[in-house]
C-alpha cells in the first residue's frame, strides 16, 4: 500500500466540495432560513458538481448552474428555482462574494453575472476581481488555498458594471478544482480536464 499515492486521492475526493455562501445560492436555501424557502432542498449542497464529471476550459459537459449536462434542476425555473432574491446592490459598486469550502484544495473560481432577468446558457460576463480580495487573484480568478480545516470561507471583492440594473439577475460562482491533479495540487489555474462547482444565485441590482 503506498499512502503517498493514495491519501491524497481520497482526501481530493471526498473532501473538495464547496457552494457559494453570499449571495447564497439557489441549492443551499436552506442553510439561510430567514429566506423561507420551501422544499425540496438538494441532499448536498457543497456537491454541485456538474455531475462530477471532469471539465475542459470551455466548460462544455457541465449544465448551466452545475447540472449534469442536459439536466435543468439548479438553473432558473428548475425545481430549486425558488424565485427568491437572495440579495440586492447597487450598479457599479463593489460587493463581497463569499464561497465556504470544506477542506479546500486549490484551484481557482470565477465569478459570473447574468445582465437580464430571463437565465440562458449565453448570458453569462465575466466580472472583474478587485483589490482588497484577501486570496491571491490572476485574470478575475480566486485562488483557492489548500486547507485542510473544515468551513473555510473565501471572499472575492467583486465590482458590478456600471451600466446594469435588474429587478432579477443570475450571479454565478464556477470553482475550477486542480483535481485530479495533472501536475500536482498546489496550483490556481488547471487547464487539464479538471473536477468542476458551480452555483447560481438570484440578486436584485438598483
Ligand atoms: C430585494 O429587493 C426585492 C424587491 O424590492 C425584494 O423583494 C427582496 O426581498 C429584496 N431581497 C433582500 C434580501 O433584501
Amino acid at each position: 500500500m503506498n499512502f503517498y499515492v493514495i491519501f491524497p486521492l481520497l482526501l481530493a475526493q471526498v473532501y473538495s466540495h464547496g457552494y457559494l455562501k453570499e449571495p447564497i445560492s439557489r441549492t443551499s436555501l436552506h442553510l439561510r432560513p430567514e429566506f423561507d424557502a420551501p422544499p425540496p432542498y438538494y441532499w448536498d449542497n457543497s456537491a454541485i458538481w456538474c455531475g462530477n464529471v471532469n471539465q475542459d476550459l470551455a466548460l462544455s459537459g457541465c449544465g448551466r448552474c452545475g447540472d449534469v449536462l442536459g439536466e435543468t434542476h439548479f438553473q432558473q425555473g428548475g425545481e430549486y428555482d425558488k424565485g427568491i432574491i437572495v440579495a440586492n446592490y447597487t450598479a457599479g459598486s463593489i460587493i463581497e462574494v463569499t464561497a465556504n469550502f470544506q477542506a479546500a484544495h486549490y484551484g481557482s473560481f470565477q465569478v459570473e453575472l447574468c445582465p437580464q432577468e430571463e437565465e440562458t446558457d449565453f448570458c453569462f460576463q465575466l466580472l472583474n476581481i478587485v483589490d482588497g480580495s484577501e486570496q491571491i487573484r490572476i485574470d478575475n480568478r480566486i485562488c483557492v488555498p489548500h486547507d485542510n480545516s473544515q468551513n473555510v470561507d473565501v471572499i472575492a471583492h467583486v465590482l458590478l458594471p456600471a451600466g446594469v440594473r435588474c429587478n432579477r439577475c443570475t450571479l454565478r460562482w464556477t470553482y475550477r478544482t486542480s483535481y485530479p491533479g495533472w501536475e500536482g495540487y498546489d496550483i490556481c489555474f488547471n487547464p487539464h480536464p479538471a473536477q468542476v462547482f458551480r452555483n447560481c444565485a438570484d440578486i436584485g441590482i438598483y
